[in-house]
């Protein structure tokens, strides 16, 4: 039956098929070839007892080591963990206006910061902290509530006019609607553009002022952050810099709110955030800037809605 036969120019037998007198020689296979092979199916024998390889209904064969890869990703996590702990614990006891005497410590707080503000904190501030109005830029030198560290991060930790927390940062200003005619109205907005130089002063306009609004945005109008009252001379503004905008801000005026974070953020990260926040440019240091910026007369007290007007 079989037409195997011997090739005599190679010696070697033939498989026993013939096509158009073409036949096909059976050489054997190498040896280190066919040992290869035999050592990739042991491998696999062994591989598939130990390892999770035979895919069932809802997942593979455990085997017999009980790996996974998510224990493993479980295991390299809690790794990278323990060596953040590290880090954490060290800013955790560090006082926050200490932070930048170690810089490295203050990078690894900037750093931590960043990630969290991209998860918290840009949907209102920007992503890249720039704000838009209503929400403040956090990368300038304008604070409405200071920007020294350990204000910042008071006002993160407590929010501002937030319900429900005791300590919530407050501003307040009254609505003027009723207090002044169309015409004073006019007046006081031309004189808070005069005060970052985009518009003529007018000596009505800046009577107004220091009769009404200096109590809390100063008499040069550098502002108070004690107050949250914010400055009106810089060219910074929070709900707008057109003189229509500034209008509406006297006749009805607008207030931020921001949330606290205490209770949903743990306090390392709350001072991570700060020192993030500080480090976009605009941070302070605690005194001097302080009374470089605030006019001799600062107001500490702020006037009753129903002063004269
Ligand atoms: C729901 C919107 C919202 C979110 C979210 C938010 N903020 Fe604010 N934030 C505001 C508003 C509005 C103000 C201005 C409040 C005011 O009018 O005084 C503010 C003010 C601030 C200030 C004070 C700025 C100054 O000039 O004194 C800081 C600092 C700040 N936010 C940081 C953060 C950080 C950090 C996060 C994330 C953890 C965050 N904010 C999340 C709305 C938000
Ligand atoms: C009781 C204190 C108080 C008085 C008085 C007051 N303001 Fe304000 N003003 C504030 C506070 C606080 C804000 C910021 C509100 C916020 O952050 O939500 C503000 C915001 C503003 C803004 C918006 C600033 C910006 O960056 O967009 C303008 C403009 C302004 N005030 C003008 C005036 C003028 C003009 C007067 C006088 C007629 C006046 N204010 C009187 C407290 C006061």
């Amino acid at each position: 039956m079989s037409n195997k036969r011997i090739d005599q120019p190679t010696g070697t037998e033939t498989v026993g098929h013939e096509w158009d007198g073409i036949e096909e020689l059976n050489t054997p296979l190498p040896r280190w070839w066919l040992y290869t092979f035999y050592a990739t199916i042991a491998w696999a024998l062994v591989y598939v007892v130990l390892y999770p390889a035979w895919p069932m209904i809802d997942r593979a064969s455990a085997g017999t080591l009980g790996w996974s890869s998510r224990g493993d990703l479980a295991r390299e996590m809690s790794a990278a963990d323990a060596a953040r702990q590290g880090v954490f614990e060290k800013i955790a006891a560090t006082d926050i206006e200490k932070l930048p005497a170690s810089p490295e410590l203050m990078n690894q707080a900037i750093a931590g910061g960043a990630a969290a503000f991209k998860v918290n904190c840009v949907q209102c501030h920007g992503a890249g902290a720039a704000g838009s109005p209503g929400y403040p830029n956090l990368n300038d030198d304008d604070w409405i509530w200071g920007g020294t560290l350990s204000e910042i991060q008071y006002t993160i930790t407590h929010g501002v006019r937030w319900d429900g927390e005791d300590a919530t940062r407050v501003n307040f200003m009254p609505a003027f609607a009723t207090m002044f005619e169309p015409a004073q109205v006019d007046a006081l907005a031309a004189h808070v553009m005069s005060l970052s130089g985009k518009a003529k002063d007018n000596a009505a306009g800046a009577q107004l002022f220091a009769e009404n609004c200096a109590a809390c945005h100063g008499p040069t109008g550098a502002g108070t952050p004690a107050l949250g009252a914010p400055a009106l001379n810089d060219a910074i503004w929070l709900f707008g810099g057109t003189e229509a905008d500034v209008k509406k801000q006297i006749l009805k005026p607008r207030h931020g709110v921001m949330p606290a974070w205490q209770g949903r953020l743990d306090p390392v990260t709350i001072k991570m955030l700060a020192a993030y926040v500080h480090s976009r440019g605009g941070g302070q240091d605690p005194a001097p800037v302080q009374t470089a910026t605030a006019p001799e007369g600062k107001v500490a007290q702020a006037p009753e809605a129903d002063s004269d007007g």
